[in-house]
């Protein structure tokens, strides 16, 4: 009886608490562990035509010829009458690694080839563009190169000449008289004669900070405007290969480009349904501008290798443990490409590509998302060699594919035996998962090695970006910043996708051939990182708190209290903040919002219909309320003593 009554007291008093209003109350004095500064970083990877037809902005696909289908993405041009000839032919080529070139020849003028770009050529009106090829002949007057619209009318015009009978790189600049997303080139002879070409390249002028061979200006920003700490490069699944042959092997990526040994994308037959034969890595994108990048837009470069292992998705091809040498060498050289004077074997390509100064790598991935005994062992002999030469070097370890589970236990539990610094942890998961999720990390063993949330996006019904993807992710992301002493770093996967040629979404932002948004989701990662606190304040939710989130901290000069509110509910909450300890509080104070339908989506045509909204809060005060609209991120940035 007594048991009874003391339920229904409780269940009252419950049932009290459940109405009372949400509240959230923050020790702005007693300030907690420090933030990691790299916390919000980038995930790069060559998916979705992330970098050949989109960061790289070179617009001639297969300009080399050296697809497996020597002409794809060319087509032939010969007149009716004479005669005119197409030849593959490899012998006395440009460089060994671009073996295949293409052999003109026509009995008149006017015969040619045509590129069709990555879905076309993406031209914008008086841009100018430099038309190049590496070209030998003995008897070729000209060749006529023309900008073609949609419909194949010329918009631009130039004429080549002066061919030897030695390989030459020509080039000339090309401005188009109007704007056109969907353009393609035509290379035309000028008279009868033969003409060797190769390594063709139509390539803007106007690049991301003006670098020779840089890239696309729209997406770059994109990029710096989230303020990254961190950049994590090439990958993702494209580091392994499906095979060994086929791993990314980055120095094959450095040096003039046409020593740049094309592979075939991971991604070109990965998902039947969104097959892209034509995917290719030319690798004008290759490990110098990855680390250039990184520089330009003021993140770490974290660079993932192979460590030979291959997709465990895919073969699963092993490199016995007594041969890995080669693999560990590679991952030593790479250390002393970014970061050994230039002087040293591979500090002089770097300095030979124009960067005498080292890129200070601090950071190094071993293996992309391995698991098991097989990844423990090859990670075990990667950290031994490098520790040992370069014991600065913080190495990230896999806990492989998948946040829970007998192998993601397995990898915590073996890499804590082996000291590793850092270990990637993935989820693509629903929104309960990221809800859920919000305080995974608030009772993580402090002791061990740190963790890397290296890939993650929330997966809705169909994969949209949409808001109630990034909303979930914010619930999440407040628990990393609050763990932000565990969790150095994070990072949203994957970075870009091409809107008519992507394999995998959702994706932080998306293109045409001229323009680009960010997605609900990117707008989100910016705020978390623009306005990343330096320590974490306790903050605790009280009252009908169910479906809200919140992280506090001090900013860097100590000066603000940075709250950041997630509400998921469908409607507007009420909450009232209490700043414990702070006697000082501005009444005036920054607020910045994203808020809108879980269903809503920014496009093409509507980029910003999710955009954050600055505001000022004119009634900030130690003890105030405030509404925190329905699905919706606040930040508040109060002055606070
Ligand atoms: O981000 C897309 C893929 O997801 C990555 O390549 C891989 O690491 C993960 O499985």
């Amino acid at each position: 009886m007594r048991h009874l009554a003391l339920t229904i007291i409780g269940f009252l008093t419950l049932a009290a608490a459940a109405a009372e209003p949400a509240s959230i109350i923050i020790q702005t004095d007693k300030p907690g562990p420090a933030i990691s500064p790299l916390l919000n970083g980038i995930f790069f990877e060559d998916i979705n035509f992330g970098a050949d037809g989109g960061l790289y902005p070179e617009r001639v696909k297969n300009g080399a010829f050296e697809f497996d289908d020597a002409m794809m993405g060319w087509k032939k041009i010969a007149p009716e009458r004479g005669k005119a000839f197409f030849t593959i032919c490899t012998d006395k080529p440009v460089h060994p690694n671009t073996a295949r070139y293409l052999s003109l020849y026509g009995s008149a003028a006017g015969v040619g080839i045509e590129n069709e770009g990555f879905c076309g050529m993406g031209f914008t009106a008086a841009a100018s563009y430099t038309f190049s090829v590496y070209a030998r002949s003995n008897d070729l007057k000209s060749l006529n190169v023309e900008l073609l619209s949609a419909q194949g009318e010329p918009i631009g015009q130039a004429t080549l000449s002066g061919f030897t009978s030695d390989w030459k790189k020509h080039s000339v600049q090309i401005k188009p008289a109007a704007t056109e997303p969907k353009g393609r080139l035509r290379v035309t002879t000028g008279s009868a004669g033969t003409i060797d070409m190769d390594l063709i390249s139509l390539f803007p002028d106007r690049t991301f900070a003006d670098r020779p061979n840089g890239l696309r200006p729209d997406l770059a920003q994109l990029l710096k405007d989230l303020k990254p700490g961190f950049m994590r490069f090439p990958g993702g699944c494209i580091v392994e290969g499906h095979t060994l042959a086929n791993r990314y092997q980055w120095k094959s990526t450095v040096g003039p480009l046409p020593q740049r040994k094309l592979l075939m994308n991971r991604w070109n037959d990965e998902f039947k349904n969104r097959a892209a034969p034509d995917y290719f890595q030319s690798f004008g994108l290759g490990f110098f501008e990855y680390f250039q990048l990184c520089e330009d837009i003021g993140a770490e470069p974290l660079p993932i290798l192979a460590c030979g292992m291959s997709c465990q998705f895919n073969s699963g091809e092993l490199v016995p443990l007594n041969q890995l040498d080669p693999h560990v060498q590679d991952a030593l050289d790479l250390v002393e490409f970014a970061n050994g004077p230039a002087t040293s074997t591979w500090g002089k390509v770097r300095a030979d590509m124009g960067h005498p100064a080292p890129f200070n790598l601090k950071l190094l991935g071993i293996g992309n998302e391995q698991w098991g005994q097989q990844y423990v062992d090859r990670y075990e002999i990667f950290a031994k060699a490098i520790k040992t030469r370069y014991p600065q070097i913080k190495l990230i370890s896999s806990a492989g594919p998948s946040p829970d589970g007998k192998d993601f236990t397995f990898a915590w539990k073996r890499l804590r035996e082996l000291n590793a610094d850092i270990v990637d942890e993935h989820y693509y998961r629903d929104p309960a998962f990221f809800l859920k999720n919000a305080t995974r990390y608030d009772s993580y063993d402090r002791s061990g090695p740190k963790v890397f949330a290296g890939e993650y996006a929330c997966h809705v019904q169909n994969k949209s970006n949409n808001w109630l993807a990034a909303v979930s992710e914010a619930a999440l992301m407040t628990g990393l910043e609050r763990n932000g002493d565990l969790v150095v770093m994070a990072s949203y996967a994957p970075l870009f996708a091409h809107i008519e040629r992507w394999q995998w979404k959702p994706n932080l932002i998306w293109m045409d051939n001229l323009r680009s948004f960010g997605t609900p989701s990117y707008y989100v990662q910016q705020l978390f990182s623009l306005h990343r606190a330096a320590r974490v304040l306790p903050a605790t939710l009280g009252g009908d708190s169910n479906g809200l989130f919140v992280v506090a901290g001090r900013s860097a000069d100590d000066k603000q209290v940075i709250i950041k509110v997630v509400n998921t509910r469908s409607e507007a909450a009420n909450v009232s903040i209490k700043l414990a300890g702070a006697t000082d509080v501005q009444k005036s104070a920054d607020m910045i919002t994203l808020s809108g339908d879980p269903k809503d989506e920014n496009t093409l045509d509507e980029p910003l219909k999710i955009n954050p909204k600055a505001a000022r809060l004119s009634d900030a005060a130690a003890n105030f309320t405030h509404g925190f609209p329905a699905n919706s991120l606040t930040v508040l940035r109060l002055d606070a003593h």
